[in-house]
Formats: C-alpha cells, structure tokens, sequence
C-alpha cells in the first residue's frame, strides 16, 4: 500500500487544538494550565471522550497519565506510542504539547476509520507534568511511566504549598500507589510529534525537523539566607542583603555558561523569590532556579560543578548560609536512527522540505529513549517564540506534521 494516500483530517485537529485553548487559566495573556488545576482535568476530560468515541481502551496511572490502545492484528506485539502533554507554563501557548497530542490521536482517529489495520497496537499517550510549572521537576509523567521516579520521588516534589504531587494527586481522584507497570509492557516504539520552539526551520524555510540529539538539563534550587534588617537604619557595610549576593551570583553563572567551550551550553535564572519582599526591610532569604542544558554531557557536568562552586566561593566571602538542591535532570538523549530513517522516508514520499537538527527543548519522549525506539518530529514555530503567549505554529504546518506522523506510524506498525 502506498501509505500517503491517506490524510489526516485536519478540520478535527483545528477544532481540538481550539477547543483545549479554551481550558485556560488566563485568557487573554497566553495559556495556563497547570498540573491537576481544573483546566487540566476539563482538557484531560475532552481528550479522553474524543478517544472513547473511538473505542480505545484506556488506562489512567496512579499519577494521571493517559493511555488509550488501539489493538492491532497481533496481540503479542510491542505497541507503536505516540502522544505528549497537555500542562502548560504559566502564561505559556497553546501549541506546546497540544499538538502531539491531538496530532496523535488524529493518526490513531484516521487509521480506525479508515480501517486500515496495522499490526501492531498503537497507544496514544499523555504525559502528566511534563513542564515542571506545578512540582519543581520537568517530565515527571514520562520518569514514572519509565520507572526511573517512583512514590518516594512523588511524595518529594512540592507545589508551592509545601504539598507534594502524591497529596495532589489524591485531591485530583487519582491513587498514585497505584503505577502503570511499564516492566509489564511491551512497546516497539515512540513518536513524538512538537512545535520546534526555535527559528532553524523557519529561516531556511523547511517543513519538518527530524531531531537527531536532545539537550540534557539539570534543574537546582538555590536558597540564600542573610539577615532581615531596617533598611534606613542599618550603615552598608553591617548588612547581609542576600538580593545583592544572588545578583552576583546570577551574573557569574551568565559568565560561567558564556566562557564554556561547549558552544550549545544555555543557563537560566527564571524564577526567583525574595522574603519578607518588603521595600524598607534587608533581604533576608532568597530562594531561585537554575534551569542548565546542553547536548553535550561532558560540559553540562563540568559547568554545573563550575556554577556549584562559584556559588560556594561567594556566599564563603560574604558569610552568606545557602543550600543547594538538584531539583531534577535529564540525560543528553540520541534518538533512535531506526525511526528517524523512518521519519525521512516519509518525508521524502510527501516532498516535505526537512532537516535532521537537535532539540534544546526536553520532550517526554527523550526519557523513552531508555526503553524503547524513540523519535521526534517537529513543525516551525514562527520567530522561534515558544513558552510565550505569542507561540504561534500555522495549521498548515501542523496538518504537514501531522500526517508525516500517520506515515511513519504506518510504517513502524504495518
Ligand atoms: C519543556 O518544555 C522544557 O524544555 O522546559
Ligand atoms: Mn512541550
Ligand atoms: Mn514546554
């Protein structure tokens, strides 16, 4: 059979990519939805009644991950996955993660009402918390799923309120003492289809990224602790004002990441939190992230040693307490040449312009890679702009995205 004879049907992936943009925190300022918040479970809702409308059989793990399978001719094979997420950043886009998942469910959609029959299952998943926003840790859906977290890592990771995913969890009407055992399950293969989240594609005007390496990361906390004091009465030279050590160290680890030889190498402070946060009161705790990645383990290890110790070195100088806590981290990923020869092939046979690049960006599917043949697909994002009210991918672009997805699935099963 000559696979691109089929198309997916793109007025349905409009209407749900719209449709999910509706479960939002902040309408009108980009889109929020956090982990277990009531847009998520609307969202999670929608999407799970769209698959049973399509007879998939579906399981919900302990922490909240989907997974709705399409039986294929022979019950004894591995299951072809594809999926993504459906958390957001705060004030993120509506195409991070959406697109994987309703461009996966869109190829499992089209290949039953066709009846074209594969042979093997295909299982559409969606990954919980894959963003991090919510608990501190990005891809913990995947990480479970996978066995590399397990409950006590669950009851680790906090909110905001000091109350850990597995309370959460319980609050949301899960059982997270409950996991989906992956040892039990046999998959052949992962797909993951996502918006690029760079310019590559768009300034040399290709239809399709074929990703070859995912950036690893490692994520810290860093908590300083100096002395609240009065900010008129208190002479410069008796304060312990922790807001001004950390701006220095904030400085340093920008220098430390520009002096690496890596060349791919990126740091970023992006959240920060300062107590009491009063105008007239000396900082006296503060608390900040430290999001470090690169495709290149060698350098991602030595820089954050580099960053550890510079951070040691100036709180020493300046008498400072501080901790500092690896919140999570993600291994440089290379992903499975099997099915990026795949995904090539199909491009090929529709003539979409593609490119094999990497991805600065983490995916659930990078954690897969440990268990299975593992591979992802992206589609341009306009300026690059991404975690970003402003994201933006054209349906044209999604709909190309998309049924390379359907032909290199139809490969990979059939
Ligand atoms: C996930 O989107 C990440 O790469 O931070
Ligand atoms: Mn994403
Ligand atoms: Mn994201």
């Amino acid at each position: 059979m000559n696979e691109h004879t089929r198309d997916i049907n793109m007025a349905r992936v409009e209407r749900d990519i719209e449709k999910l943009s509706e479960f939002n925190a902040t309408p009108g300022d980009g889109i929020t939805r956090l982990t277990y918040s009531e847009e998520d479970d609307r969202a999670r809702k929608y999407i799970i009644n769209e698959m049973k409308n399509f007879d998939l059989n579906i399981e919900v793990d302990g922490i909240g991950n989907i997974v709705g399978k399409l039986e294929g001719q022979d019950q004894s094979l591995g299951s072809v996955m594809t999926g993504s997420h459906l958390d957001t950043v705060k004030n993120g886009g509506k195409y991070d993660g959406v697109v994987g998942v309703v461009g996966g469910l869109e190829v499992i959609r089209t290949i039953k009402e066709n009846n074209i029959s594969t042979e093997n299952p295909l299982e559409l998943i969606i990954f919980v918390e894959e963003e991090g926003t919510t608990f501190g840790s990005t891809l913990i859906g995947s990480k479970v799923f996978t066995g590399k977290y397990n409950i006590e890592d669950i009851k680790r990771h906090k909110d905001q309120d000091g109350k850990s995913m597995y309370e959460r969890a319980k609050e949301f009407g899960l059982n997270p003492d409950k996991m989906i055992e992956t040892k039990d399950r046999n998959i052949k293969a992962m797909i993951e289809l996502h918006i690029e989240q760079s310019i590559v594609l768009e300034k040399n005007n290709l239809n399709i990224g074929i990703v070859d390496d995912i950036a690893g990361m490692k994520w810290f906390n860093v908590n300083l602790r100096g002395e609240a004091n009065h900010a008129g009465a208190t002479p410069m030279n008796l304060r312990k004002d922790v807001l001004v050590v950390a701006s220095e160290i904030i400085k340093e680890i920008q220098n430390i990441v520009n002096k690496s030889k890596s060349g791919s190498i990126v740091g970023t402070v992006g959240k920060i939190d300062c107590e009491p946060n009063v105008p007239n009161v000396i900082p006296e705790k503060v608390n900040f992230t430290l999001d470090l990645r690169d495709v290149n383990k060698q350098a991602l290890e030595e820089t954050s040693k580099r960053i550890n110790n510079n951070i040691k070195e100036i709180c020493h100088e300046n008498e400072i307490d501080y901790s500092i806590e690896l919140m999570g981290e993600s291994s440089p990923i290379q992903l499975s040449n099997k099915l990026k020869k795949a995904a090539r092939k199909s491009a090929e046979e529709r003539d979409y312009s593609f490119k094999i690049m990497n991805s600065g960006a983490v995916h659930d599917v990078g954690i897969l890679a440990d268990i299975t043949e593992a591979g992802l697909l992206f589609v341009p994002s306009v300026d690059g702009k991404s975690h970003n009210p402003e994201e933006f991918t054209s349906y044209v672009d999604i709909e190309r995205g998309c049924n390379l997805l359907l032909d290199t699935i139809l490969q990979l099963s059939t």
